[in-house]
Formats: C-alpha cells, sequence, structure tokens
C-alpha cells in the first residue's frame, strides 16, 4: 500500500516513518494517523526490525490534530467513534521501542504523539506545547497525563491552562527531551540510537520497554516484583546465555532473539 501522508522507508534494523503534509505542518487528520498506525503495525509485524523512529520535517514534528477537519465534530460522534481510541494508540501500544526525533513544533497531538514514543530526541527549533486550551478544548491524546509524568505539575498545568510552548533547551531540563541534537544530524542519531537498541535481544528489549512503562502504572511495591519476574524469566533465553558468555570471552555478543 502507498502512502499519501506519510513516507516510510528501513535503514537496517530500523523502521523510520517520516510524517509528510507540510501544507498543514504535519496535522494529524484521519488519514495521516491510519497510515501511521498501519506503519507502526507492519514495523511491529517484521522480524528485521528492532526499533522504529518517527519524525517530520525541520518547521513541524507535528503541529497536532487537523483542527479543520475537527471544527465541526460533535459529542455523539466521538464518544460513538471512540476519537481517540483505535489508530491513535498505535504507537502507544508498540512492543518494540519508538524514538521521536523532533524539529520544529510539536503541538497538541503532535507533542502527545511524540509523548508516546518511548525517547525523544530533539532540536534546538523544537517547541513543544499542548495549545488546546486555546481552541475550548483540552488534550485528548494521553497530554494531561504524560506531560505531568514527564516535566512534574507545575510545568504541565502552566502549558496546559495557558498554552505555553516550551523551548527545545527547558524541554530537556525538565526531562521530556531525552538529548538536544545538532538539526542536521537528527535523523540520523534517532537511527543511530534505535541501531544500538536493535542489536539488543527483543526480548530483552521489550521487557525493559515494559518494566520502565510499569513505573507508570502502578506501586512501587509492584513495580519491582515485576521487574524481579520479568528478570528471573530472561535467564530462559538464549540470548542469555550468550551475552554473559560473550562478555566472559571478551567478544561481541550476537543475538538471536530467542
Ligand atoms: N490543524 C490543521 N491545520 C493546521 C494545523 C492544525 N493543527 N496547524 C497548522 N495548520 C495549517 C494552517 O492552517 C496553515 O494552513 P493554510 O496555509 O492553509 O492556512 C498551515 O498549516 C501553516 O500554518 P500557519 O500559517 O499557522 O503557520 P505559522 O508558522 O504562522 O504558525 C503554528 C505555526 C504556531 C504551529 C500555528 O499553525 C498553530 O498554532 N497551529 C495550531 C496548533 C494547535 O493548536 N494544535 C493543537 C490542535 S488540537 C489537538 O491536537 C487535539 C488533541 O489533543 C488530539
Amino acid at each position: 500500500m502507498a502512502f499519501e501522508t506519510i513516507t516510510v522507508e528501513t535503514r537496517e534494523h530500523v523502521g523510520v516513518i517520516t510524517l509528510d503534509r507540510p501544507e498543514a505542518l504535519n496535522a494529524l487528520n484521519g488519514a495521516l494517523i491510519a497510515e501511521l498506525a498501519t506503519a507502526v503495525r507492519r514495523f511491529e509485524e517484521d522480524a528485521q526490525i528492532g526499533a522504529i523512529v518517527i519524525t517530520g520535517s525541520e518547521k513541524a514534528f507535528a503541529a497536532g490534530a487537523d483542527i479543520k477537519e475537527m471544527a465541526e465534530r460533535t459529542y455523539p460522534q466521538s464518544m460513538i467513534e471512540d476519537f481517540i481510541g483505535g489508530d491513535w494508540e498505535a504507537v502507544s501500544r508498540a512492543r518494540k521501542p519508538v524514538i521521536a526525533a523532533v524539529s520544529g513544533y510539536a503541538l497538541g497531538g503532535g507533542c502527545e504523539l511524540a509523548m508516546m514514543c518511548d525517547i525523544i530526541l530533539a532540536t534546538d527549533s523544537a517547541r513543544f506545547g499542548l495549545p488546546e486550551i486555546t481552541l475550548g478544548v483540552i488534550p485528548g491524546a494521553g497530554g494531561t497525563q504524560r506531560l505531568v509524568r514527564a516535566v512534574g505539575k507545575a510545568k504541565a498545568m502552566e502549558m496546559i491552562l495557558s498554552g505555553r510552548f516550551m523551548a527545545a533547551e527547558e524541554a530537556e531540563r525538565a526531562g521530556l527531551v531525552s538529548r538536544i541534537v545538532p538539526d542536521a544530524e537528527l535523523l540520523d542519531e534517532a537511527v543511530k540510537v534505535g541501531e544500538k537498541i536493535a542489536a539488543m535481544s527483543l526480548p530483552s528489549v521489550i521487557l525493559a520497554k515494559s518494566a520502565v512503562n510499569r513505573a507508570f502504572e502502578t506501586t512501587l511495591e509492584e513495580g519491582i516484583r515485576y521487574e524481579r519476574a520479568v528478570f528471573y524469566s530472561l535467564f530462559a533465553t538464549e540470548d542469555q546465555k550468550e551475552g554473559m558468555a560473550a562478555f566472559v570471552e571478551k567478544r561481541q555478543a550476537r543475538f538471536r532473539d530467542r
């Protein structure tokens, strides 16, 4: 299937999805969200792929859900269709790690999409914001929950209640962004992180991601119990034997995802 609102490529073991609606600053309309979900699911199913990168253009990662498409929406329609269910959740449901490579605007649903990813790399020009309040609504794709967890209540409240944007440097300081990288290196750097992850044992990557995400969902005690069970389970893999043997033999491990 040819895509119209995104481009998709494979770089070694990393799947790269580029949001591509330049005329609307990559606003997330229904077509783009459906194509993004399809692309993510395909990479999830592809055994050659170990990580996924989502990026946009230099000017915009994504300037939010498509306001023109949303303007005439009604309450019953949104509720019955579960507007932000289904395809909108494809990225947050991915089991393989997803890296957001953000340049320019990451606003509203665009910021929320970045926050659904596991790691955010950004350039100096990145601007994060949840300006839905200026449209008479609130963030609807997880923003009120994920931003608080990422940057704490004070900054999240100010951004969500006043619509203030956060520049890249502040976003990195606050913990929303993992690293700021030079403009020209953004995609290569994100792919490099993806390649590094893809070289690890996939079962341990999937379970490490799942254990970290548990920290947001449960108590410390439960989370530690989960971590311990998962840790023990990895001793059942061939990759654990290979990884530790390689260390002892002073050679590179060759994981086979078993
Ligand atoms: N939806 C639809 N179209 C959008 C868009 C959006 N979210 N953001 C930008 N565009 C369109 C503009 O309408 C414009 O198209 P036209 O030339 O046809 O008018 C084009 O993209 C370029 O945008 P601007 O001329 O506005 O560019 P700018 O550089 O002057 O401003 C901006 C950039 C500050 C990002 C501004 O476009 C803006 O404020 N965009 C909206 C941001 C926003 O409110 N996002 C939240 C959306 S709601 C949401 O996301 C709900 C949710 O939680 C799921």
